[in-house]
C-alpha cells in the first residue's frame, strides 16, 4: 500500500498517439491503423513499466475536432479500451469516464462491476455529470443546471453504490457436493426511488478483491470538490501553481471531513505536461512540432491579455522589454499562470519561445533533462500541493518513453516515488480502503 510520502503517478489518456491532438504526425508515430488498440495497450503496458498506480481514460464523447489536422478523444468507447487495456495488463488500475447526464445506474453498476471482477479489483469509475450542452446533444438530451445536475448526480452514484452491495458478501458457495451455487437470499433488491432516477433490483455479482470499483472525480468547481470529497477517492485536476495546488488539495480534504470521512482517503491529483529531451532547446523544438502558427497567434493574444501589455505577432522573434516586464500588476484577479510567464519572460526568451514554454497551457508544462521534471513532481508533492500527477505526455511513444525511462528512476531514487507494486488492487494502489456497497457513514 502507498504512504503519504511517496506520490502516485497515473497516465493520461484521451485516445491513441498522445494527448496532443496532432501526435500522430510525430515521425515516432507508425499509423497504419486507425483506431489502433494494439498502440493503446502498449501505451498502457508502458505506464505499468513505469509503475503507474492507474490510467485516467478522459471522455467528452462525440467531441468532432475542428482542426482537420487533430485526431477526435477516444475514438473507441472507453469501456471498450479499458477492457482491452486491463486484459492486456497486469497492476495498473484504469479510471474509467462515463457521464451520469445521459446513462443509468442499473447499467453503470453493472459495466463496471463486471470490469473489477475481470481485473481482479483494477478499475475506477470517473464520475462526472457531463457539463458540455454540445455532448449532451448526442444522447438528445437537454443538461440541467448545475445545482440539479449535482443533485441528479449525486442520487445516481450512490444507487450505483447500492447495487454493488446487493449480493451478500458470503452468498457465493459454489458447493460441488451439496449442489448449492449461491444462497439467494443474501442477494437482497434494493428498491430505490430518487427524484432524478428510480431503479428496482439486484447485481448478481460478487465482490471483486477490492469489494467494488473505486470512485474517481475530474473537475474544480466548488460542486466538483464537494461532490469528490463526500463519494470520490480521488480527483484529477487542474491546477498552475503550487498555491493553487495546496488550496484544492485542502478544499478537497475539508471536503471529505465534512461528509464524516478521512481526509487520507481522497487524493488530489495535479496534470503535468512533460517534455523530456536532453536539453531545454530541444525540448522547445520538439513541444512546437505540435503548436502551429495560428495556436501561437491566439497564444500571443492570451499572454497579451495576461500580462496587460501589448503584444502582436510582430513581436514574436524578440524578448518582451525588462521595462514593461517591471510594470506588470499581479492581484487576486491575475491568471494564475502569470507568475510562470513573467519567470520565463525575465530569463530573456523570445516572444515564440515564450509560447514555445507553454507558460499559457492547459496544465504545467516541463521542458528539459527529465531532472526538471522529476524536481517539479518532488517540489509540489512536498508541499503538499498533490498527493499525485497525471502525466499528460505530447507522444505516447516517444514522451511517455523517455518519462518511463527517465524520469521514473530519478524519482524512484529519492524515495518519493515506489519501486514496484505493493499490492493487487487499485485501492491497494491508492493507499485507500476497502469498500462494499453505499459508504455506512454517508447514510
Ligand atoms: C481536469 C479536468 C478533467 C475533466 N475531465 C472530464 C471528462 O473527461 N469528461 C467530462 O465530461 N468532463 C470532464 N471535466 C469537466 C468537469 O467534470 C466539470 O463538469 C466541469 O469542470 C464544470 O464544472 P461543473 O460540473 O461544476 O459545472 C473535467 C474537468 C477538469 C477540470
Amino acid at each position: 500500500m502507498t504512504n503519504n510520502k511517496q506520490m502516485l503517478l497515473g497516465l493520461g489518456f484521451t485516445g491513441t498517439f498522445g494527448t496532443n491532438g496532432k501526435a500522430w504526425m510525430s515521425e515516432d508515430v507508425d499509423i497504419r491503423t486507425y483506431p489502433d488498440i494494439e498502440a493503446d495497450i502498449r501505451y498502457a503496458q508502458m505506464a505499468e513499466k513505469g509503475k503507474f498506480q492507474f490510467i485516467f481514460i478522459g471522455d467528452f464523447p462525440g467531441a468532432v475536432p475542428n482542426d482537420n489536422r487533430d485526431v477526435p478523444g477516444m475514438t473507441l468507447e472507453p469501456i471498450i479500451t479499458s477492457t482491452a487495456i486491463l486484459r492486456a495488463t497486469k497492476h495498473i488500475g484504469v479510471a474509467n469516464t462515463v457521464h451520469t447526464q445521459w446513462n443509468t445506474p442499473y447499467t453503470v453498476a453493472r459495466q463496471f462491476k463486471g470490469l473489477d471482477l475481470m481485473s481482479g479489483g483494477r478499475i475506477a469509475w470517473n464520475a462526472v455529470t457531463g457539463s458540455s450542452p454540445q455532448v449532451a446533444e448526442n444522447f438528445g438530451v437537454t443538461l440541467l443546471d448545475r445545482q440539479a445536475r449535482y443533485e441528479s448526480h449525486y442520487e445516481f452514484v450512490e444507487m450505483v453504490q447500492h447495487f454493488w452491495g446487493t449480493w451478500g458478501k458470503d452468498a457465493l458457495k459454489a458447493d460441488k457436493t451439496r449442489g448449492v451455487f449461491a444462497d439467494y437470499n443474501q442477494v437482497k433488491k434494493v428498491y430505490l426511488n430518487g427524484r432524478y432516477h428510480q431503479a428496482n433490483g439486484a447485481l448478481p455479482m460478487p465482490p471483486s478483491p477490492q469489494g467494488q470499483p473505486v470512485i474517481f472525480h475530474s473537475g474544480g468547481s466548488p460542486a466538483s470538490i464537494a461532490f469528490a470529497g463526500r463519494y470520490a477517492n480521488a480527483m484529477i485536476g487542474e491546477v498552475w501553481t503550487i498555491e493553487q495546488g495546496i488550496e484544492t488539495r485542502n478544499a478537497l480534504r475539508q471536503a471529505a471531513i465534512d461528509a464524516g470521512r478521512n481526509p487520507d482517503e481522497i487524493k488530489f491529483i495535479a496534470g503535468l505536461m512533460p517534455v523530456v529531451a536532453d536539453s531545454k532547446r530541444k525540448a522547445l523544438d520538439r513541444h512546437a512540432k505540435f503548436m502551429d502558427e495560428s495556436l501561437v497567434y491566439q497564444r500571443v493574444q492570451h499572454i497579451s491579455m495576461v500580462l496587460g501589455i501589448r503584444l502582436s505577432p510582430a513581436d514574436l522573434e524578440k524578448p518582451i522589454p525588462h521595462e514593461l516586464l517591471d510594470r506588470v500588476e499581479i492581484d487576486a484577479y491575475s491568471d494564475p499562470r502569470i507568475e510562470n510567464v513573467l519567470k520565463v519572460a525575465r530569463e530573456g526568451w523570445s516572444l515564440r519561445d515564450i509560447i514555445y514554454h507553454s507558460v499559457i497551457d492547459y496544465h504545467p508544462v516541463t521542458l528539459g533533462e527529465a531532472k526538471e521534471t522529476a524536481d517539479h513532481l518532488s517540489e509540489w508533492f512536498e508541499a503538499g500541493a498533490a498527493d499525485g500527477f497525471w502525466i499528460i505526455p505530447d507522444v505516447f511513444e516517444t514522451d511517455l518513453a523517455r518519462f518511463v525511462d527517465e524520469v521514473v528512476p530519478i524519482l524512484q531514487e529519492r524515495g518519493v516515488f515506489h519501486k514496484d507494486y505493493e499490492g493487487n488492487t487499485l485501492r491497494e494502489h491508492l493507499g485507500v480502503p476497502y469498500q462494499y456497497g453505499l459508504d455506512e457513514r454517508l447514510k
